[in-house]
């Protein structure tokens, strides 16, 4: 029987590093659950000079994958480089070279899913990828095994760190949204561009993953509707506060008749609501599930330990399962063949957060109510606190319920009257 597996990292930069040092300090430990012998015999980066904060055997150092790929006793590539490229091709090269993978890459996955996991299908490979959502907190593991029982109806998770970040020292610190963001960098929370954590993408990325696994089909990252948070200010945050809600950039799944809601945008919840008191880099999903009820997962969504311990928890299962010689007791695999439909964004049903910014004449309400009530918007309340009598004010408003794409509509005819005079910002109302 094999007692020994052998594993080679692509890609040693803040979470690789952080994989070596588990794997160096935690070694009996790991061995002893696992059965066998970790063994890190390759590791391959651009830059092998640079000082890391572990000390390894500089022989088994290389700037070349093909070290790795092409080494015949390496079982798993632990790959954590970013971006399409050459990231794509190294694991499908480690795949037909019958390797299993352990992955953080959530872009890639969100783009070339089906096409990764039917490959490493076809290789009998396994891919680990707890590490790609939602940092340290095993949650991919708790969907593709502990909730196996469950028909998850909803999801709803805080997934990306930076947003959340910004939004929280917006609303306790008074910060504005550029001062937030360049903290946000500082502390190493963002992405490489953090556009892709502002615009919503980086949680697009995320939730492609996470709705695949839910619901056992193939959501795309086309199917899933994203809007950052680049449009939120500190007042719609102090409005929202006096309403009693927060603003938080959710991600959010849900199945309903068969078909499959996927979304990430700011939202009002209710300053009650779990989620609203999730606050700095901090991630949260909350599920549903038929059978076990509603659960929440908290943790760590970003950082060097919290990711690598969840890429160390992957390659300890994909080793277990070498040794015994099994599967282990689900199959790796992202979705089953299951093909749902998915929802378009403008057939959501969703209460509003309105704020217009119009002159303060007499009349502008009334203009604005009219394009409403034709549109079938109905309006629950209303605040405008200044008066400004011919300059502009901020005019908020709820909705109750209504149709996307008439709210769309309304909001194309409302922002081109003469007396509104900047993009009116809405907000959806998530309900919980
Ligand atoms: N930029 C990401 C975040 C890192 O802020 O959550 C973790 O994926």
């Amino acid at each position: 029987m094999k007692n020994k597996v052998n594993i080679g990292l692509i890609g040693w930069g803040t979470v690789g590093s952080g994989v070596v040092r588990i794997l160096k300090e935690r070694k009996k430990h790991l061995s002893r659950r696992v059965g066998a012998q970790l063994r890190l015999k390759s590791i391959v980066d651009l830059d092998i000079n640079k000082a890391r904060s572990v000390k390894v055997n500089r022989k088994i150092l290389s700037r070349e994958a093909k070290n790795i790929l092409s080494d015949p006793e390496i079982d798993i590539v632990v790959q954590l480089i970013g971006g399409e490229h050459p990231a794509k091709d190294y694991m499908t090269n480690a795949f037909k070279k019958g390797k299993s993978v352990v992955t953080a890459n959530k872009a890639l996955l969100a783009k070339h899913g089906k096409e990764i996991f039917k490959l490493a299908r076809e290789n009998n490979a396994e891919v680990g990828y707890e590490a790609s959502v939602c940092g340290g907190i095993p949650l991919i593991r708790s969907i593709k095994e502990g909730l196996l029982a469950n028909k998850i109806e909803e999801l709803r998770g805080i997934i990306n760190g930076t947003s959340n970040y910004i939004l929280t020292r917006m609303e306790e610190e008074n910060y504005s949204f550029n001062e937030a963001l360049q903290e946000a960098k500082k502390r190493g929370y963002a992405e490489a561009d953090a556009g892709l954590d502002i615009s919503g993408l980086d949680s697009a990325h995320k939730l492609a993953v996470l709705a695949s696994l839910t619901f056992g089909t193939s959501v795309a990252l086309s199917d899933i509707y994203v809007e950052g948070i680049d449009l939120i200010t500190l007042q719609d945050i102090r409005y929202a506060r006096e309403l009693g809600y927060a603003v938080k950039l959710l991600a959010i799944a849900k199945e309903k008749q068969g078909r499959i809601e996927a979304r990430v945008h700011p939202v009002l919840i209710s300053a009650d609501y779990i989620l609203a008191s999730v606050r700095h880099n901090f991630n949260a999903v909350c599920l549903k599930g038929d059978k076990v009820g509603e659960l929440i997962f908290y943790g760590a969504g970003a950082g060097q330990l919290p990711t690598a311990s969840s890429v160390v928890s992957d390659i300890c299962d994909i080793a277990g399962k070498l040794i015994r010689g099994g599967k282990g007791r689900v199959n790796s695999f992202l979705y089953d063949a299951l093909s749902k439909k998915v929802s378009p964004i403008n057939k959501l049903e969703s209460r509003y957060y309105v704020r217009f910014t119009t002159l303060d004449n007499p009349g502008v309400l009334a203009k604005i109510s009219r394009i409403l009530g034709r549109k079938n918007i109905s309006i629950a309340s209303v605040i405008q606190k200044q008066r400004k009598e011919g300059r502009t004010v901020p005019i908020v408003m709820m909705t109750h319920k209504a149709l996307e794409e008439n709210m769309r509509r309304a909001l194309g005819q409302i922002d081109k009257l003469s007396v509104v005079k900047g993009k009116t910002v809405a907000i959806r109302v998530e309900e919980v």
